[in-house]
């Protein structure tokens, strides 16, 4: 079993990926992680993108530019952490999500253009810390869970999201360790 820990939090001292940590404790597997703030990710120019068709037209997956695809497409179990930054996450994360939405690996299409997820994993589970709490807008989880159960035919998705941390008078270890002993499947 393979477990992808996908690291989208910037901070050294991350709340969102101590969260995340925590709730993986008792995986039994590999785990393979990507901090994606020592990736050096770029998003896609339009030249890279023009190569990265060529290839997927001839079928040719033997470039680099697909390794994060190939990974997440093994992967048994995917866990994102990403700290909610301006109503979503970090950008680094949606640049390496363009990096993993390569038709042929992670999905494909059928012959009258439904999306067929390529992707072995059964699970996303997406861990989040916010500053603020219970503001009515998902652009971050939301958008990741759209993205495995439209694209990558990962049916079961979950957020675990600890709110309010940098809200006057809370504790922040407090409402963290709420979270991280909270209610598993
Ligand atoms: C660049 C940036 C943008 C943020 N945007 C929001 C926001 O839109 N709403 C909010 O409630 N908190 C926001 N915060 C606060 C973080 O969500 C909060 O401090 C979070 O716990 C940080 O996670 P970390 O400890 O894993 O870095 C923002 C923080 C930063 C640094």
């Amino acid at each position: 079993m393979r477990l992808l820990f996908i690291d989208a939090c910037p901070r050294a001292d991350s709340r969102t990926r101590r969260l995340a940590e925590s709730r993986i404790e008792d995986f039994r597997g590999e785990i393979v992680r990507i901090f994606l703030d020592g990736e050096g990710l770029t998003p896609l120019s339009g030249a890279e993108l023009e190569r990265r068709e060529a290839l997927i037209a001839v079928g040719d997956y033997s470039s680099p530019c697909f390794r994060y695809a190939k990974e997440f497409a093994a992967a048994d179990e995917i866990v994102v952490c990403a700290p909610y930054w301006d109503l979503s996450f970090p950008s680094v994360l949606k640049v390496f999500l363009e990096r993993v939405c390569v038709r042929g690996v992670t999905f494909s299409f059928t012959e009258t253009g439904e999306a067929v997820g390529l992707c072995r994993a059964r699970r996303m589970r997406y861990f989040t810390t916010m500053g603020a709490e219970g503001l009515p807008y998902d652009f971050g989880y939301g958008y990741v869970s759209a993205l495995c159960r439209t694209y990558f035919g990962i049916a079961d998705t979950e957020l675990i999201s600890a709110e309010g941390l940098d809200l006057e008078g809370r504790d922040p270890e407090e409402i963290l360790k709420a979270v991280a002993e909270g209610p598993r499947e």
